[in-house]
């Protein structure tokens, strides 16, 4: 076969170079046709487009073309032509074929019919090749690139904090452990406790659920900086929301108040909606006509308004008012729970039709370091929550009081061999800060309109589920 440099197919969608000589290189999606010609869907991934490939049978051989199904990976020569079809502006009129490897139909699970979400998630190592997770996985990148694009355009910098800790930032106890100990015979002391002085770090240690706490070191010597990195929860929730492997975007910011936090996070989240409008308008309109067809008015809605601001309080007392004109809630509301998707979602969908930032929350249900507001009773929280989703951001003004956080640190009980390092943020030098966690899981399922969590990270890590 004759040697053409690869043109790949999103740009040669684009080239008006008829009449040339191209080559393309991909996997079959559909083969059909006649005795006399056949039409091959081929798709490489640098775009939802196929590019059809016009072969004719008695050239190549009815025989040749036998095992070029789906599925199958093939490098095709060919002569780029204006189409006479509907549906596509060019095509390759093929000179040559050949054929990498073959898919055979009888085996290769990816047939044309639609499959069901679950069972894409059980061949998870090849639902990429589909034309849903394709589009997802585009979209996730740019999303990416997006949000790096952001924070440094505005002079943020982006700073790596562990990945490997021995505190627990949101104090829920909810850590998976790192050791290198012999499980079978572990060293105790004489209560029955682990010893771990002869673990690997020589303490005990976990995967982090935030990198906040180091993100705060930074932001009070830098000024400005975001994490984006990977995040570890044992929660045992088995929802469309919660994986226990996410990835987290925290931004913090040094001299910022609650009402700067709020402002960030809300040019922030809008110019990543905005970012996906456009630059991957041909993968959101394909999610949108095949699985969401409010998907696109809803990211333009979000984009309209300016984000309600409104105290936890407020918002208990439009739960509860609903609740009295005969509202029906699965969970309970009253002063001091912590929210349900659902009650977030009534403020956001039914009451506001907008998003919502939720602030001043009661300190029981929030984070040790958060700045603690007068009344005793509340802290400078602000979740960000958004139609479908519910809670998209969670952040806070942080407490920069050396003593009120020592106090609220021996409160809760935390260990101080834990916290000494933090707590010298606010014995030299101590400012007013805030910042935020945005989960990019949940940004993607906003933006792509799919339904559940897992279907907009490549390999999903959840309760009893961690193959691949
Ligand atoms: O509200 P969270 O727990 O806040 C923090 O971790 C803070 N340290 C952030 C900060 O102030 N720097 O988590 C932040 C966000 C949530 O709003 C949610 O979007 C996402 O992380 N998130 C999860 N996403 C997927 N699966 C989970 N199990 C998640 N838990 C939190
Ligand atoms: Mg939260």
């Amino acid at each position: 076969m004759e040697t053409i440099k690869r043109t790949k197919i999103v740009d040669l969608l684009k080239s008006e170079a008829f009449g040339t000589t191209v080559n393309v290189k991909g996997w079959v999606r559909t083969r059909r046709g006649s005795k006399q010609v056949n039409f091959i869907a081929l798709n490489d991934g640098s775009t939802i487009n196929n590019v059809q490939i016009v072969v004719d049978v008695e050239k190549l051989g009815e025989e040749f073309l036998k095992p070029i199904t789906t599925g199958a990976s093939l490098s095709v020569n060919g002569i780029l032509t204006a189409s006479q079809g509907k549906g596509q502006r060019v095509e390759i009129q093929a000179t040559e074929i050949e054929i990498y490897g073959t898919a055979d139909p009888a085996v290769y699970p990816l047939q044309k019919k639609g499959h069901t979400m679950e069972f894409l998630r059980e061949i998870a190592h090849l639902r990429p090749r589909t034309n849903t997770f394709g589009a997802v996985f585009r979209i996730r990148h740019n999303m990416a690139y997006a949000i790096h694009k952001f924070f440094h355009d505005k002079g943020f910098f982006y700073f790596h904090t562990p990945i490997i800790t021995a505190s627990d930032c949101e104090g829920a106890g909810q850590m998976f452990q790192v050791t290198t100990k012999n499980l079978y015979n572990l060293k105790k002391d004489e209560n029955g406790s682990i010893l771990y002085d002869d673990d690997f770090f020589g303490k005990q240690t976990s995967l982090t659920v935030s990198g906040q706490l180091e993100g705060e070191l930074a932001a009070t010597a830098l000024g400005q900086i975001y994490t984006f990195g990977p995040t570890f929860r044992a929660e045992n929730s088995n929802t469309p929301r919660h994986l226990a492997e996410f990835w987290m975007i925290e931004p913090e910011v040094a001299f910022n108040d609650i009402t700067d936090n709020m402002e960030l996070a809300e040019e922030f989240i809008k110019f990543c909606v905005q970012w996906a409008l456009d630059n991957c308008r041909e993968d959101i309109q394909f999610l949108n006509d095949m699985f969401d067809k409010e998907l696109i008015a809803r990211l333009e809605g979000v984009l309209k308004d300016r984000f309600v601001r409104l105290p936890y309080t407020e918002g208990i007392k439009i739960l509860e008012e609903a609740v009295a004109k005969g509202h029906q809630f699965e969970f309970p509301v009253y002063w001091g729970v912590d929210l349900a998707s659902e009650h977030e979602r009534f403020l956001v969908e039914e009451h506001f039709k907008r998003p919502v930032i939720l602030t001043d929350y009661p300190k029981e249900i929030k984070a040790f370091y958060m700045k603690q507001n007068e009344d005793g009773k509340t802290v400078r929280a602000m979740d960000v929550l958004f139609p479908k989703i519910g809670e998209i951001i969670g952040g806070s003004e942080r407490e920069a009081d050396y003593d009120k956080l020592l106090n609220r640190i021996n409160e809760l009980h935390i260990p101080m061999k834990d916290m000494w390092w933090y707590l010298d943020t606010r014995r030299f030098g101590t400012v007013p800060h805030s910042g935020f966690g945005l989960g990019f899981e949940r940004l993607l399922l906003f933006v792509t309109g799919m339904a559940n969590i897992r279907d907009v990270i490549p390999f999903p890590r959840t309760p009893k589920n961690a193959e691949f």
